[in-house]
Order: structure tokens, then sequence, then C-alpha cells
């Protein structure tokens, strides 16, 4: 299998993991030789309650035995996109109510970005340095890191970078910009939180000059930081919300929400402001309910910085230099590239999955499912330690 993997699959790094997958159930990944895997991982963040969870399997097996594909979005009533737009709306603070269901995280920042052109007429878009919104042309336009877009150049004009948590930054914000986006945690810079009130700041200042603040939620959102959303440690809710990843519960799916008075944009000048032919699909949006219902409806939540302290207090050791991020998005940096390079590695072979952050090589992704045990994170960071241990020798 792994020789048709590279034989026929396209590759995009010289060197993938590779694991060759048999089944996965709960935090463990098995591989056809029957191996577990303990997952730190989680699909980079996409399965927030494990592998094959028992209620998203019977949501999925149910919506499939009713019907699949009917029609492209929008048209027809399907009660899993309905329920499921309805339960995100139940759980955002206002003006958050409409929510357009995509296919990935990058469609419905396109749809975000799109949406703030429409709402204010302008084009400039501002983003963050080191900032990571997807791949397709329009969100690769708004990454703040040029070595990985200057071979897809021409991209979208108009677009400037700001600082994150520089608030010197802000008064590149005026009144030509249309949006500024922003990631609510940094991902791939290496999870930076928000500091001295920077999100409140960026948002009171989109206010003044009528500029659209859009927040990426698609590695934060549903659970991952001890609070469904992460804005809602920062006092700022944005005007568009983008989430994707943990929602679809291990599904593909993308999302955006904004107040009823802007999602009305979408229906004219020029009608059909986004359109997509799976956005909103009944077997993913079941899924979607399902996980969003099991998230919103237990303690996973709280549990969630519980287990945060855990690994905290597991995971000290010299070569650990810092720990960066907030509830079970953390990330490990350690004091080069090439340790993290042999940490992943070498606790891959002792079955432990971590993975690498895309633009910190010195960090190592920590972001289980939220539904690990404490005896799971104990077991894991047991072979981290014992890895490190190695190789500090
Ligand atoms: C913060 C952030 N935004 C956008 C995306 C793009 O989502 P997708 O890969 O589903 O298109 C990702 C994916 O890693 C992400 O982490």
């Amino acid at each position: 299998m792994k020789q048709n993997f590279l034989k026929y699959q396209a590759q995009t790094s010289p060197h993938p993991l590779g694991l060759e997958i048999s089944h996965a159930k709960g935090s463990y990944i098995y591989d056809i030789e029957n191996n577990a895997h303990l997952d730190f991982v989680a699909g980079v963040s996409a399965t927030p309650l494990g592998h094959n969870h028992p209620k998203i399997i019977h949501a999925i097996k149910n919506q499939l035995d009713k019907y699949m594909h009917v029609m492209v979005y929008g048209e027809y009533v399907q009660k899993p996109s309905v329920e499921l737009s309805k339960l995100l709306a139940q759980n955002l603070p206002e003006p958050l109510e409409q929510t357009y269901l995509t296919n990935s995280g990058t469609e419905a920042i396109e749809g975000a970005l799109k949406l703030a052109k429409r709402a204010t007429g302008r084009s400039e878009i501002i983003s963050a340095k080191n900032a990571y919104h997807g791949n397709t042309m329009g969100s690769m336009s708004v990454m703040g890191y040029e070595e990985r877009k200057q071979a897809f150049r021409p991209l979208l004009p108009n677009i400037n970078f700001i600082e994150f948590n520089n608030l010197d930054d802000l008064n590149k914000i005026t009144t030509k910009t249309a949006c500024v986006i922003l990631e609510t945690i940094q991902g791939g810079a290496g999870f930076i939180v928000p500091k001295n009130n920077y999100l409140k700041a960026v948002k009171k200042r989109c206010s003044e000059v009528d500029a659209l603040l859009i927040l990426d939620e698609i590695q934060p959102g549903f659970g991952r930081t001890g609070k469904l959303f992460g804005f809602e440690h920062y006092s700022c809710i944005p005007d568009i919300l983008v989430t994707g990843k943990a929602l679809g519960g291990g599904m593909p799916i993308g999302a955006f929400t904004a107040s009823k008075e802007l999602m009305l944009l979408l229906q004219d000048n020029p009608k059909l402001g986004h359109i997509t032919t799976f956005g909103g699909h009944p077997v993913i949006a079941a899924s979607a309910l399902a996980t969003l219902k099991e998230i919103t409806e237990t303690n996973l939540i709280n549990e969630t910085l519980e287990k945060e302290k855990l690994f905290r207090k597991l995971l000290i050791h010299p070569l650990i230099k810092e720990i960066r991020g907030i509830g079970l998005m953390l990330a490990l940096i350690m004091p080069t590239p090439e340790i993290t390079n042999q940490l992943i590695l070498k606790c891959k072979e002792k079955g432990l999955i971590l993975f690498w952050l895309l633009f910190e090589p010195k960090a190592v992704r920590i972001t289980p499912p939220l539904t690990i045990s404490r005896p799971e994170i104990e077991q894991g960071c047991k072979i981290i330690l014992s890895i490190l241990n190695k190789i500090e020798s």
C-alpha cells in the first residue's frame, strides 16, 4: 500500500510520516500491523471527540439511510444543515446569527473575504504576519509567510500585513480597509495567543473606520481552548466568524457566520454571492451536529483546562524551553528544529503521534482529542520525556 501511496497519490512533502492505517478508535490510531498509536494531534485539531465516536457514527449512518447529496447549497430545506446552523447561532453571541456551510476551512475564508468586500465596497484586506488561513488563492494571499506563496504570485492585490499583538500597527487599519482578518490564536506561527487586550483594540479600531473584523477560529474553535470559541477569552466578538476542522467531528467542513444583515448581501448584487455544490452536505452536517451537541452538552470544555494543567505539570524537561498555547492547543518549543524533528520521529516509533507547526520549526504540536483521558496523557508524556532523556545524553 505504501508503494502505491508514493506512486499514485500526489505528494507535497518529501518525507510524509507514511503511517499505514488500519483503523482508529478513541485516542488511538492502529496501523496495518495492529500497533496502537496514541494520537496527540487529532488530525490537526479536526477530531475533537477522538476517532469513530459512537454518537458521530450513529448520526452519519442514520443520515446515510435517509439521503445524501440532493441539491447545491441553499436551495432545499435539509434538516441536518438547518439544525446545525441553528445550534451554532444558539451558542454564539449577537449579532452572529446566520451561517454559510462550506466544504473546507479555506473555502469559508474565501466566503468571508468576499462578504467583507461586498459589505464595505472596499478592497484592502489587512492580515497578520505569520498568519495561516488556508491554501486556495484568496486564503493564500492573506497568508503572512512570503516564502510559501512567492511561487504562486500574482495573488490578490491590496493585501497589507500587520504584526500580531502590536498595538502600534493598528493605525494601518484605515477607511480604505474592507476587513482585518486574524486567527484568534495564531496557529502556524507557533500558537501565539493575543496579549494586552489586543483583539479588543483591533475591534475598536475596525469600528472607528467601519472595517469588518474576521476572526479565524478554524483551529481554536469548538472547545479546544477551554471555551467553545477562543474569542470568548478576549472579550472581542468578530463581525464574521470562520470555523472548520473540529466542527465536522472528522468530516470535511468549514463555515462562516455573521449577522443576518451582512449575510443578506450574498443574495443580491450579485445574487448567489457565494456558490458551492456540496457545502452543507447532509451527512457531514449530521456529523457536525452530533459533534457540536456532544461538545456543548457534556463537561468536555471544562475538562480541557484541567488537561492542560496536567500536560504542563508533566512536561517539564530542560529541552522543553516553553509550552505555548492554551487548553489542548499546546506547542512545545524545543531548542532547535533538529531536536523537534528527532522528538517527533522517535515518538512515532514508540507509538505516540506528534506533529510540526507550519511556520515555527522549533515547535511540536500537541492537540489531542478533547476526549483524551488522564492516563492517556500520562502515557504520552512519559514517552516524550523518555525520548528527550535520550536526546539529551
Ligand atoms: C487557522 C486556519 N485557517 C484555515 C485553515 C484551512 O482549513 P482547511 O485546511 O480545512 O482548508 C487552517 C487549516 O489548517 C487553519 O489552521
